[in-house]
């Protein structure tokens, strides 16, 4: 028998499944979210061990990586085509090989991402290894279950049972404005920016702590039915089918063709619409569809003959470098832009660069003045490719990255494993004006008017010496800086103001905390409620919330710890969050809201006027309760219609409460 903590998966599984890969969610965020709390709960009550596919196993600690594990059979890669020529010459390869037989084609977009296994054994996610070298690849199993759209468990009965060994393969990868936010993030927070969405999607699979690789929003796209015990397919669409029914995500603009020409029509498309999109594609792949002609075309030792990518060309346009700034970020870290004379590139004017770090200038001898070829292929970041005057005599002398911090002129550091140079001076200004800009953004204080020109000025004239001198601020003072006034200088001390009823999770991102991104912050205050209440914790404290893992713990508690004085000056400025519980506050203010479903069980029997008994399960559970067959000692509330019988018996026997169908109603408030 099922129990309730089995309902309860199920349900949660239901859910993701719904919003993670049929993109169609039927409950809201802070209900899913209330029913993981739930199921965390009932999970720590009990000593039965939790089971990996429990969706309670998403959130990891410390990851196992490392392990290199042979893969079932080698993964290949593509080879590439740039042109129709070179699709034409893929297909008349394939006529000659088949003898002229009739070709069905598939085609895909290529997502520019990092290809992984996974594996199911009995329809439970038990192993998922990146591609590697082909032939061995790392297990990243820890890292792929914070993937909200991997299905832990197949979770769809279908015609086809699911078979007891199954293997898929598949892209996982970062969306693109995720990219820009990382990059942005990590920047900020004194890392070096990812250069594209494949290094990105690597370098979140391969964290040695899964919390992190959690908080980054990747995502998959299943693409190959690798291997399925005692089952068999004769087309690849057939395989895709069986691997949606099966709950897996693939992607939905796959199409088939019967020639070439349609494939040829198809990439052409795509050229223009993949912008659209909202991750990155680098081509198209065609695969030949039936199975029997893919093993009789076979494979060379590195790619199908049955597939090919068809690439897109690199969006590039060339333009002068008219300077090259070295900026400094939050966490000091130095990073080199390059000026450049405004070009237009995949429809977006460019006025900058990053070059990245003094390595990548030194090994591109980027220098002033240079022509060059800027390109944005899988990059959301524009990038130097190549510079064009590289063999003229008359150019500027190579550049010289400074050797002290172009804010406070402290000389930098270098460390031997990081290829960053640092300005390591904590009352550096440039640093200062970087993490005050963070603290008062969208997600954090949400303080507008306070934009680069003002923060600028509030801290060249010493008005602002760290993040807690904002509450001090006064309209006078602030009046007399260049283009404030009175009402604009008014309206941001009471932009300031409001923003001291920020809730404590927006407060600790805003802090700057070395790995604490947003959903970080909110999972430290749901478990310790305040910013005081989070100060006092210890670092093992810290460790053992789930979903947070030994960096973060350690980036948390050093924070804390070297920061008292400024805590000390935010509380004494009066923000709300560092005593009140603002957390929970707002947890309550959603369970009165629709409280009264939330966490019971109903048994719902007889016939509704209303609705029928499906929809009004529906209902309970969009409100946060569930809803069971049998009535029990568990059940909470019998929703009982016209010609309610035996379960009506035994609710009265168990002296269980009953709800008339007007009764239900009101509760739901419809
Ligand atoms: S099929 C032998 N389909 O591109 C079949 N690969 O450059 C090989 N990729 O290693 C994989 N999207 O990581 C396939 N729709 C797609 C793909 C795809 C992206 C990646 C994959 C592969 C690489 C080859």
């Amino acid at each position: 028998m099922r129990t309730e903590i089995d309902e309860l998966r199920a349900l949660i599984r239901y859910h993701e499944h719904k919003y993670y890969i049929e993109n169609l969610p039927e409950i809201s965020d802070a209900d899913f979210d209330a029913l993981m709390k739930e199921l965390e709960a009932l999970e720590a009550s009990t000593d039965v061990p939790i089971p990996p596919d429990s969706p309670t196993r998403r959130v990891g600690g410390g990851a196992v990586l490392g392990t290199r594990l042979q893969h079932r059979n080698p993964m290949l890669s593509l080879n590439n085509s740039y042109d129709e020529n070179e699709l034409r010459e893929f297909a008349e390869r394939i006529d000659r090989l088949l003898e002229g037989a009739p070709v069905e084609y598939v085609t895909e977009l290529k997502i520019d991402g990092l290809g992984v296994s996974l594996t199911y054994e009995n329809g439970v996610f038990t192993q998922g290894l990146t591609r590697g070298d082909g032939e061995y690849g790392e297990d990243v199993t820890d890292n792929l279950r914070t993937i909200r759209s991997v299905p832990l468990r197949i979770p769809v009965e279908t015609e086809i049972a699911v078979p007891r060994v199954l293997e898929v393969r598949g892209e996982v990868f970062l969306p693109k404005d995720c990219l820009d936010e990382i990059n942005i993030q990590r920047e900020a927070a004194g890392e070096l920016p990812f250069a594209n969405p494949r290094n990105a999607a690597a370098g979140s699979l391969r964290l040695l702590d899964a919390s992190i690789t959690a908080s980054r929003p990747l995502d998959i796209f299943v693409y190959t039915l690798n291997y399925a015990e005692g089952t068999e397919f004769t087309t690849h669409t057939a395989s895709l089918e069986n691997m949606k029914a099966w709950g897996l995500k693939c992607n939905p603009r796959t199409d088939y063709h019967t020639s070439i020409e349609a494939v040829q029509d198809y990439y052409e498309r795509w050229v223009e619409e993949r912008h659209a999109l909202r991750y990155e594609t680098d081509g198209i792949v065609v695969k030949v569809n039936n199975f029997s002609q893919q093993r009789e075309l076979g494979t060379t030792s590195k790619y199908p003959r049955w597939a090919v990518a068809y690439k897109f060309n690199a969006q590039q346009a060339i333009t002068t470098i008219e300077k090259i700034d070295v900026q400094v970020g939050r966490t000091g870290v130095l990073t080199p832009v390059a000026i450049l004379k405004p070009v237009i590139l995949a429809g977006a004017t460019i006025t900058n660069a990053t070059l990245h770090n003094a390595q990548e200038i030194e090994k591109k001898d980027i220098r002033i003045g240079d022509r060059i070829v800027l390109e944005r292929a899988g990059d959301v970041i524009p990038k130097v490719v190549e510079v064009l005057t590289a063999d003229q005599t008359d150019r500027a002398d190579p550049f010289e990255f400074p050797e002290r911090c172009p804010a406070c002129n402290t000389p930098v550091q270098r460390t031997a494993e990081e290829v960053a140079v640092r300005c390591v001076n904590v009352a550096c200004v440039a640093q200062l004006k970087r993490r005050i800009a963070h603290f008062a953004s969208r997600n954090a204080l949400q303080i507008e008017g306070l934009g680069p020109a003002t923060i600028d000025q509030l801290v060249d004239t010493e008005l602002v010496g760290d993040v807690a001198d904002l509450y001090a601020l006064e309209v006078k003072p602030l009046s007399k800086l260049e283009r404030m006034g009175v009402p604009s200088a008014g309206n941001l001390v009471r932009q300031i103001e409001q923003s001291k009823e920020t809730p404590a999770a927006k407060l600790l991102f805003g802090l700057g905390i070395f790995h604490v991104g947003e959903t970080v912050a909110e999972l430290l205050i749901e478990q310790f409620l305040s910013l005081d209440g989070l100060s006092t914790a210890t670092e093992e404290e810290i460790e053992s919330i789930t979903g947070i893992g030994p960096q973060i713990a350690k980036s948390v508690f050093k924070f804390f710890s070297q920061n008292k004085p400024l805590l000390d000056k935010l509380r004494a400025a009066g923000l709300h969050c560092f005593t009140v519980a603002a957390a929970s506050q707002r947890m309550e203010a959603s369970l009165a809201a629709d409280g009264f479903f939330r966490g019971k069980t109903f048994v719902v029997t007889g016939s509704l006027e209303g609705m029928t008994r499906g929809e009004a399960s529906n209902e309970i559970k969009r409100r946060g309760g569930r809803v069971t067959s049998s009535v029990t000692r568990k059940t909470d509330y019998l929703i009982a219609g016209e010609g309610a019988g035996s379960k009506y018996t035994k609710a009265v026997e168990l002296d269980i409460p009953i709800l008339k169908e007007a009764d239900f109603f009101e509760k739901l408030q419809l």
